[in-house]
């Protein structure tokens, strides 16, 4: 037997037993005729005693043992004569009568503690060391406890989950697809899901009624803190329901999450805001509902009163930061250049201070008359010690999202974006298409499949931008856990999404000719939602990006370096599926 107890499991009530643990030596330190070594394993860490006096050939032994060695010790219990209260086995440690290397260690690259010295590239070429940090070990199991609390609640609603091949076709809307060559189908190339949408449509189809999958999805776009090429999504699927149905079941799937990995009961619904209300008062699509601060807009106050930056725009818009009239002229600079940084791309920031005596004092003073600066206060409703901070611009949608990162910049400074606290928010009421400068054409916002609103299928040939569509997502804390739509499920109707989004005929054919026949035959009403699983278990975990609850993730190259990869095919391997690689020099 390799261990009769784990390294985390031994407490007062274990004083005198005879016990046996194996595990990684953290570190030793040398006091005196004393040796202790911190013994590790993934449930904790125990401590070892080695006494000169005792022993002194065994002591001598442990005194030549490096960090992270495998050791199996046996020894008693005793009560600790100064005990650590920050550790769960602090009040005992292991009198070590007997002790076995099982395998020696080179000296690790970084310290495999908590706070350690390595870096994150150092850190993600030794993974597997990484990953014998408590901090990091915990994300997986937090991420481990999530989904089976996923799978115990879809179950208990009836879900069925089903796996949908990775091998797919390619499909032209949203992210660029990663793509595999077919060794059988010379030229030929499959591509990896970006998500197993067009599947779980089939398998309402099929009539299975209710779906779901903890499912790897593949995208190739630009890298965030929120985004991998791989992730994972918590897919669902359901027929004969309404969107009322489908946002109360994932309501309810996220409050079950909150109870069961958090302990937050959250009796209240989440509140429900259309798209447009999110862009006008928080300039986002995913508003951080934990702070107020939402837009106020000032067109009506200050345009035409000769202020020439504000008399040409076509927004003018500001927010209010409660009790930051403090700020001095440094940090009011400061502020000016976040705002002018060319990734947000204002121009500049017109400020507004509300003076202890009611009066406002502002950076365009000359302008504007006393009376229409305390006009600017009430729209706010501000009190002396807050101050305003207004942006304008030509583009309405472009201005409103410069102001939304300088709204998240002050909450910030302010802080206001607790980890600890959470605000859920359903999203509803998405636009059907959004206009892509790019393709200089209309795109699904969401995907080709989602359907427009009953009342709005009227516009769809004459204002189809102006079309709503049965689509929702959930925002927690400014981020987009999850998105869904109501489908289309009538091949006439899809159809005509395919025409106003540009595919003629036969590309539509090509693309999809086997959804659009299925739906030829009975297609039940059916609509879903994807939850992003690494992006719930890394606001679980108050992290920072969704790498860290990833045990083997991709840096912001889309790289593994601890595997090295991507990486060149052997040329026989590049013959076998008649590939030539010819890379281009980029302009
Ligand atoms: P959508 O594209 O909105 O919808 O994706 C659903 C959720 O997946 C997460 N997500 C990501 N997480 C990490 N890295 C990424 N690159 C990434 N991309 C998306 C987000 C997002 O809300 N088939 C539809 C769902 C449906 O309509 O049922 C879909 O994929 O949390």
């Amino acid at each position: 037997m390799y261990r009769t107890f784990t390294c985390g499991e031994l407490r007062i009530s274990d004083v005198d037993k005879e016990v046996t643990l194996a595990g990684w030596v953290q570190r030793s330190r040398k006091m005196g005729g004393m040796t202790f070594i911190d013994l590790r394993d993934r449930y904790g860490i125990t401590q070892l005693v080695f006494n000169e006096a005792d022993n002194l050939d065994l002591c001598d032994r442990a005194n030549k043992i490096g960090r992270e060695y495998v050791i199996q010790v046996k020894g008693a219990v005793k009560e600790r004569f100064s005990k650590n209260a920050k550790m769960e086995t602090g009040d005992i440690e292991i009198i070590v009568s007997e002790l076995k290397v099982l395998n020696t260690s080179e000296v690790p690259p970084f310290t495999i503690e908590d706070k350690t010295d390595g870096g994150d590239d150092l850190r993600m070429k030794y993974r597997y060391l990484d990953l014998r940090r408590q901090c990091v070990r915990q994300n997986l199991e937090l991420r481990h406890r999530m989904t089976m609390e996923v799978r115990k609640y879809l179950d208990s609603k009836r879900f069925i989950e089903v796996e949908t091949p990775m091998l797919i076709g390619s499909t032209p809307e949203g992210a660029r697809d990663f793509v595999v060559p077919s060794r059988m189908n010379p030229g030929q190339f499959y591509a990896l899901p970006q998500s197993p949408q067009l599947f779980k449509q089939l398998l309402m189809v099929a009539g299975l009624d209710r779906y779901f999958q903890i499912v790897k999805c593949f995208r190739d776009e630009d890298l965030r803190a929120d985004r991998q090429p791989e992730f994972t999504q918590i897919d669902c699927e359901m027929s004969f329901v309404d969107q009322e149905d489908i946002l109360e079941l994932f309501e309810g799937m996220a409050k079950h999450l909150f109870k069961t990995i958090r302990g937050i009961d959250l009796k209240d619904s989440f509140p429900r805001m259309s798209w447009a209300d999110a862009m006008k008062y928080y300039g986002s699509d995913k508003p951080d509902l934990r702070f107020g601060m939402r837009f106020v807009e000032l067109m009506d106050i200050l345009k035409g009163q000769g202020f020439s930056v504000f008399d040409d725009a076509n927004y003018i818009g500001g927010i209010c930061a409660e009790g930051a009239a403090s700020y001095s002229r440094k940090q009011l600079n400061e502020l000016t250049d976040f705002v002018k940084k060319p990734q947000i791309g204002a121009k500049g920031l017109v400020y507004a201070r509300v003076e202890a005596d009611g009066t406002v004092k502002s950076s365009v003073d000359k302008f504007y008359s006393q009376d229409i600066l305390q006009k600017m206060k009430g729209a706010f409703n501000a009190k002396p010690g807050d101050l305003i901070l207004i942006l304008s611009g030509g583009d309405a949608m472009k201005t409103r999202k410069q102001l939304s990162e300088l709204r998240l910049e002050m909450a910030a400074q302010f802080g206001l974006r607790d980890k600890n606290k959470f605000a859920c928010l359903w999203v509803v009421d998405f636009p059907l298409f959004e206009w892509s400068e790019e393709e200089g054409r209309l795109m699904a916002m969401h995907h080709p499949f989602t359907s427009p609103k009953l009342e709005d299928i009227p516009l769809l040939d004459t204002h189809p931008e102006q079309v709503r569509a049965n689509a929702y997502d959930m925002v927690v804390n400014g981020v987009e856990v999850g998105g869904g739509s109501i489908r289309i499920h009538e091949s006439a109707l899809q159809d005509r999404m395919f025409k106003i989004l540009g595919f003629t005929e036969e590309k539509a054919q090509k693309r999809f000719g086997f959804l659009m026949k299925a739906f030829k035959y009975g297609a039940p009403p059916h609509a879903g939602l994807a939850y992003g699983l690494d992006r719930w278990v890394s606001l679980f975990a108050g992290l920072d990006s969704i790498r860290d609850c990833i045990a083997f993730p991709k840096n912001n190259s889309g790289r593994d370096v601890m595997i090295d990869a991507p990486g060149e095919l052997d040329p026989s391997q590049l013959d076998e599926l008649n590939l030539k690689v010819d890379i281009k020099e980029k302009k």
